[in-house]
């Protein structure tokens, strides 16, 4: 039954679907990253679960390759009581030639609570969030974002250096085809930091000085002083041509090693959002270095998908009671009007 009066919980209203970072505001997102913190201390504990949500059904709709952020999703909703299907694309009718939007909505009539949703489609989130019943999580789309992978990097930097305002941050690497810069630049930039992004021209979107960061092609000059690095993976399988002569170059360039990290601050952190390649866009004395924080970002990723899907799964209980219902009165994947944007 939905309750009548506003919960009195601290952060998001309006927070219905999660598709991209890009339209929350700094106050959302802190109270996302404040509530998170709870769930890193749940997560550490013997036991684990603060099952708010038993009796929801979540679904994992993984249509690209995902170790780390689809275990993270169900194991986050597992925490928080809701019971997990996570479906196997390559075993599904999409093999048979159903879209995206008849996958969908198939499991929208099953009356889940959350579906998570990768995809290689830029705006796929978007696209479906106002055609579902249930809350949606993006949990990347194409090159367009990855609101979770950000909101977990935004934690890990603000818990190693208490704070993000101010912070020199820089992202380096295939920032053409990364939705995980992308968010990064939308939140860090929310929140403060101020950002440098470091990558060949080839691998730099046309317009990318209109994002406010400093923009470098070369890793000596942009990591001068810099408090945080993030390296992104080059994401091969989304290259249509050719984007730099080798490997071997493309590392002596670009890949972090101590000798490029010599010019960032004494007590710069390094992230990378994972899966790494090793000895192409990061070296091995680096990323199991006493300055990586790769694998407390995987930590610390559980923790605010948890907080995330509390966020949705609590303003849906308290929307109006009419809400629900006129969604569930479209003819099946019939768009609600001003149905947008739904973040
Ligand atoms: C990232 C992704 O899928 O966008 N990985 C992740 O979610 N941890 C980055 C990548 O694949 O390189």
């Amino acid at each position: 039954m939905k309750k009548s009066s506003p919960p009195s919980l601290p952060f998001c209203p309006d927070l219905s679907s999660l598709t991209a970072i890009r339209p929350l505001s700094p106050a959302q997102i802190t109270a996302l990253l404040d509530r998170a913190e709870n769930y890193i201390a749940l997560s550490r504990q013997k036991n684990k679960k603060q099952p708010l949500f038993s009796g929801r059904t979540q679904i994992n709709l993984f249509f690209e390759n995902s170790t780390r952020t689809r275990s993270s999703f169900e194991i986050a909703g597992q925490r928080l009581g809701l019971d997990n299907v996570s479906i196997d694309i390559d075993h599904s009718s999409v093999g048979k030639g159903e879209t995206l939007l008849d996958t969908a909505l198939t499991l929208n009539a099953m009356q889940p609570d959350i579906v998570v949703l990768r995809h290689n489609c830029s705006g796929a989130a978007d696209f479906l969030a106002p055609r579902l019943d249930c809350a949606l999580i993006n949990a990347g789309d194409g090159t367009h974002e990855h609101p979770t992978q950000a909101l977990l990097d935004a934690l890990t930097i603000r818990r190693a250096k208490g704070r993000l305002a101010g912070l020199n941050i820089a992202i380096c690497g295939d920032i053409l085809h990364s939705r995980v810069a992308r968010s990064n630049l939308f939140c860090l930039g929310l929140l403060g930091a101020r950002l440098r992004l470091i990558a060949p021209s080839t691998l730099l979107p046309a317009g990318i000085e209109q994002s406010g960061a400093e923009i470098f092609h070369s890793m000596a000059e942009g990591l001068q002083n810099v408090d945080v690095i993030i390296v992104l993976r080059l994401q091969k399988e989304r290259m249509t041509g050719a984007f730099f002569s080798s490997e071997r170059e493309y590392f002596h360039f670009f890949g972090l090693d101590a000798a490029k990290l010599a010019p960032a601050a004494p007590d710069c952190l390094v992230l990378h959002p994972g899966p790494m390649n090793r000895g192409v866009e990061i070296a091995s004395a680096i990323a199991d270095g006493p300055r990586s924080l790769i694998r407390t970002q995987v930590e610390n990723g559980v923790a605010v998908r948890m907080a995330v899907i509390e966020a949705l799964l609590t303003m849906r209980d308290y929307q109006p009671a009419g809400a629900k219902a006129a969604r569930g009165n479209r003819p099946a994947g019939q768009k609600a009007a001003g149905g947008k944007s739904r973040v």
